[in-house]
């Protein structure tokens, strides 16, 4: 069983200096990941920009720092794998233009523009091998289970693991609940991360 799992926030670079992310700090990902790697899976973990020590016994770790340098490299490896889980919390838009040069402050305000990021997800679902497992992560502030369902279908995914953003955000515990696309609603109450990506891993794989 070869799973490959994504994980942590991106950062999109605006200037030498400054860049935009998200208060993701990728332990979700992590936790699956090494819950996976204990299951005696061939775990490749691709992992944006966060503090912490990947787990041991990794088939392969990535490391990426923007949406473009993420969807390269799980473009890539996704085809070879049986299952893959889009943990991150990858940029939905990156500033339009990158200033080689440090920005300069000037009298008034700064307008930046923003162009959408490729919604990595979407493509691996449009083009998903016969037989691999996908799963999508919504993090969202309202209308959780509404909008996760909405993504599971737009992204032709199997599963979509729904949390808010105040329970799973830049936390050490987290509750979600898992919607399959047959239908399913299975509710997971709130525990440590990595308690919980084992939880997540028994229901989406039973063999698990
Ligand atoms: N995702 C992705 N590529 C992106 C953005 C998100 O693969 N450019 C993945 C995430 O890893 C996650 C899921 O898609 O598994 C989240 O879905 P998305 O629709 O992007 O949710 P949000 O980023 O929260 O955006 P919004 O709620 O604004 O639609």
């Amino acid at each position: 069983m070869r799973l490959l799992v994504t994980a942590g926030p991106t950062r999109e670079r605006l200037d030498p200096v400054r860049f935009l992310s998200n208060r993701s700090s990728g332990r979700m990902g992590y936790a699956l990941a090494a819950a996976a790697v204990e299951a005696g899976w061939e775990v490749i973990l691709v992992s944006g920009p966060v503090s912490l020590m990947p787990p041991l016994g990794l088939f392969r770790f990535e490391s990426v720092e923007s949406a473009s340098q993420m969807a390269e490299t799980v473009k890539s490896l996704a085809p070879q794998c049986d299952a893959v889980i889009m943990a991150a919390a990858v940029a939905d838009y990156r500033p339009a233009r990158v200033s080689v040069q440090k920005i300069k402050k000037h009298p008034g305000d700064l307008v930046l523009q923003l162009e959408r990021t490729e919604d990595i997800l979407a493509a691996l679902g449009a083009a998903k091998p016969a037989g691999q497992i996908l799963i999508g992560f919504a993090a969202e502030t309202e209308e959780l289970l509404t909008h996760a369902r909405e993504k599971l279908l737009r992204k032709n995914l199997d599963w979509i693991c729904a949390n808010t953003v105040e329970s799973g955000f830049d936390t050490p515990t987290n509750a979600v609940t898992l919607l399959g696309r047959e239908g399913q609603v299975i509710s997971l109450a709130t525990a440590p991360k990595p308690e919980l990506a084992r939880e997540i891993l028994k229901i989406l794989f039973p063999r698990y």
